[in-house]
């Protein structure tokens, strides 16, 4: 029966991820996954975390499920993360978060549940978006349709296309996915200006916004990175919320997401509640949880939170500066095309807007990988790589 099977292909990030490892080349160079990489080239473990683990090791005393809707003190933490602990939908009562295996967890459960309130359910993603985000709506049943996102030209935002797209064909009842910040794979985020015509659209067409927030603090900061988001959360009766503590708090195979669920009235929202631990139960039962007992044990305590946010912030400059370094190396080596590119785009990625053979050059002749459509993890440059990235890629743009 087996034989039937038919390949779909493996995720190319995850793929190239593997081929990279298998390389033999001593100088070969990983841009690929979407990790946070030190200056040393280590993906860390956050100081706070291994306090963390330090008091969940002495303190834990049951291994016992923890239910559909996962770890509540863990969960309480979420929506002022998200949205800030003055929220109009937190006083309201009209926000829920429930813990997921990681975020790709949170946007299964949030499209199953989607798709059990209607089987034709719509979602509009970018173009491009990350490469799981089509994979796990189609998969859940949904239909995906595209509004136009990024601008080959000038590697930025085509926001009138964008717009334009969806006044002509989004209907009353779709869903919309939007990245709240640092944009997978473009590094290409909207502007608070943007954001406010989003919502008035969104509001305007009667659209439901599931809004995916997987890098919160490493683009701007995180309060920054979320005001557009928070914007749309103060004003809309209706959301879903996608997020993921891999990035933020380094906790990646922990696997720590949320869906938060906004609802009209606290009632309404019991209602979607139950439907998404229907979901949660029928895809893994209940989430892990350590990396919730993690986050919610550093999130509790004033130092090893101050601790936390310190070495949060250490990353996100550290990646701005690897931004500045190789547009600037780029320039000493004669690239001549505008490179403002690497510098406006925010969070771990950037688009380069290399061609599928540029991307397959950069691996063969240098050793350098980053995913198959051009992204690069900004976030894994370091003053050991960043000369080799900067001598191919000045050799792809030069060319
Ligand atoms: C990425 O985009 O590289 C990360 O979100 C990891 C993944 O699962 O694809």
């Amino acid at each position: 029966m087996f034989e039937t099977i038919q390949s779909r292909g493996v995720d190319q990030i995850l793929s190239l991820m593997l081929a990279f490892r298998s390389d033999p080349r001593d100088q070969k160079v990983d841009l690929v996954v979407g990790v946070y990489k030190d200056a040393n080239g280590d993906v860390p473990v956050m100081k706070a975390v291994k306090a963390a683990e330090k008091v969940l090791l002495e303190e834990e005393d049951t291994k016992t499920y923890v239910g559909m809707a996962g770890d509540a003190e863990y969960r309480a933490f979420v929506p002022p993360m998200l949205l800030g602990s003055e929220a109009k939908v937190i006083k309201e009562g009209r926000i829920t978060s429930l813990q997921t295996v990681g975020g790709s967890g949170a946007l299964k459960v949030g499209c199953d549940l989607l798709h059990g309130m209607n089987p034709d359910q719509l979602v509009w993603v970018s173009t491009p978006t990350w490469a799981n985000h089509i994979p796990v709506a189609t998969d859940s049943g949904l239909k995906t349709a595209q509004y136009p996102y990024f601008r080959l030209s000038d590697r930025g935002l085509d926001f009138d296309g964008m717009m334009s797209h969806l006044e002509a064909n989004a209907k009353a009842g779709d869903a919309i996915l939007l990245h709240a910040c640092c944009h997978n794979p473009t590094g290409v985020d909207l502007s608070f200006e943007q954001w406010k015509i989003v919502t008035d659209f969104v509001l305007k067409r009667g659209l439901l916004p599931y809004v995916d927030c997987a890098y919160q603090g490493l683009g701007d900061g995180m309060e920054e990175d979320v005001a557009g988001l928070r914007y749309l959360a103060e004003r809309v009766p209706e959301m879903l919320l996608a997020s993921s503590f891999s990035k933020n708090f380094g906790i990646y195979r922990e696997r720590t997401g949320a869906l938060s669920i906004v609802a009209r009235t606290p009632e309404e929202l019991a209602v979607v509640q139950e439907a998404a631990e229907t979901a949660i139960r029928s895809n893994y039962s209940m989430p892990p949880s350590h990396g919730a007992r993690v986050v919610a044990t550093v999130l509790s305590d004033p130092a090893m939170k101050a601790d936390w946010a310190e070495e949060l912030e250490e990353m996100r400059e550290r990646v701005a500066e690897m931004r500045s370094e190789l547009r600037r190396m780029l320039e000493e080596r004669q690239v001549t095309r505008d490179l403002s590119f690497i510098t406006d785009q925010k969070g771990m990625f950037s688009y380069t807007g290399f061609t599928k053979d540029e991307v397959v050059r950069l691996r063969d002749d240098f050793g350098i990988y980053t995913a198959g459509d051009g992204r690069m993890n900004v976030a894994a440059l370091a003053p050991e790589n960043l000369e080799a990235v900067a001598d191919g890629f000045a050799a792809i743009l030069r060319a």
